[in-house]
């Protein structure tokens, strides 16, 4: 990777108009810090620095990231000047609650690297994180502990083969992403080889048994849990050690049933605790979307058609029915991968506000 040179002045380099080149040659610009003065010059135009200058140059987005004190940041001239940027469109990360300079507490503190990074790469076009979204982020996730499957698995016939799905693993990638983005800490249990979102920690797996062990090892710290994975319901009893050769005729393949991960979850669900099942449905998914959510005892349950094209397996589009205990029914789609997370979360966010 090319290193860069850290440039401090408007006037002390090789080019006569640093700011333009650097704001034009940036696909998105970071603040982090963004302190009380920084964003009192952006917010008026002051361009008297190269910082202030390169802002109100790009036609890039912009991430700001505020850390001040507590009575900075609660300071009416602090609030207006953010409320002005995210107006104008500048996408805001943290500040968070927690220990400040000078062993102060409260809000103020700069949010956390990984954060701020699952916020640019949001506001990035991403296409493994799921789509371009063109928001600040919303930080209602902010603190809580997100797991996710994604996927499908894996079950071996023998070294070379295996039982498995056509599932891509794209819309619980773009759930871990979106929940990033949102604030979440996240764990994603994947079985696909797509790219991991930043900002999650992830363990792949391959088999429903590897996929069952990590999630239940993570679930109990989890606040909320989305079975996005698409996990076998068969695997076969015998799993050959070698390869299994033609010349020995064919194979006699007995299965029996995986381990059901999400009857675990229900099971194992501690109070206040949110769990997210997925149904793959052949046609219409409302009806069994309410009939899984009564089978299963999730909370949430998110159907979708894999019969069609736009919404089957691997495709990069999605169309769903969002059915809660709470009594909710929603249609979403079809649209990107990345709105129908947005939209599951945004029911998961719902029904924790549920009495
Ligand atoms: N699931 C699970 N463990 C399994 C199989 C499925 O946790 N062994 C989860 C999936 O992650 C999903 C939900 O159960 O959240 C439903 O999966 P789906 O494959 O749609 O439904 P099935 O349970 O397989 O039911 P059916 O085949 O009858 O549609």
């Amino acid at each position: 990777m090319a290193s860069e040179a850290a440039r401090t002045s408007l006037w002390d380099g090789p080019e006569p108009s640093p700011h333009t080149t650097l704001a034009r040659a940036a696909d998105l610009v970071v603040v982090a810090p963004a302190t009380a003065r920084l964003l009192a010059a952006y917010a008026t135009g002051l361009a008297d620095d190269l910082l202030v200058a390169t802002l109100l140059a790009t036609r890039a987005p912009v991430v700001l990231c505020p850390a001040m004190h507590s009575e900075m940041w609660d300071h009416p001239a602090v609030q207006a000047n953010v409320a002005t940027l995210g107006e104008r469109g500048a996408h805001l990360v943290g500040p968070d609650e927690g220990t400040l300079a000078g062993g102060d507490v409260g809000r103020g503190r700069l949010a956390e690297p990984a954060a701020i990074v699952a916020a640019c790469a949001g506001v990035l076009d991403g296409a493994e994180a799921g789509g371009h979204v063109d928001r600040a982020p919303v930080r209602d996730l902010d603190g809580l502990a997100v797991l996710i499957t994604a996927g499908g698995t894996r079950e071996p016939l023998d070294p070379v083969r295996f039982l498995g799905n056509r599932s891509s693993g794209k819309q619980g990638h773009a759930l871990a992403a979106e929940a990033a983005f949102r604030g979440a800490r996240v764990t994603l249990v994947t079985a696909s080889a797509a790219a991991a979102p930043p900002g999650v920690e992830v363990q792949r797996v391959d088999t429903a048994a590897e996929m069952e062990s990590a999630v239940l090892s993570h679930s109990d710290r989890a606040d909320v849990v989305v079975m996005a994975a698409a996990v076998a319901d068969f695997r076969p009893v015998q799993v050959a050690t070698t390869k299994l050769h033609r010349r020995e005729g064919l194979p006699e393949v007995v299965l029996e049933p995986t381990p059901d991960i999400l009857a675990g979850l229900v099971t194992r669900r501690r109070p206040g605790q949110i769990v997210v099942g997925f149904a793959a449905e052949w046609g219409d998914p409302r009806p069994g979307a309410r009939a899984k959510l009564a089978t299963t005892g999730a909370d949430v349950v998110v159907a979708n058609d894999v019969s069609a094209p736009e919404t089957g397996f691997d495709a990069d589009t999605n169309a769903v029915v969002i059915v809660s205990a709470s009594g909710m029914e929603l249609n979403v789609g079809p649209s990107t991968k990345r709105d129908v997370a947005r939209a599951v979360l945004d029911a998961v966010v719902a029904h924790r506000s549920v009495p």
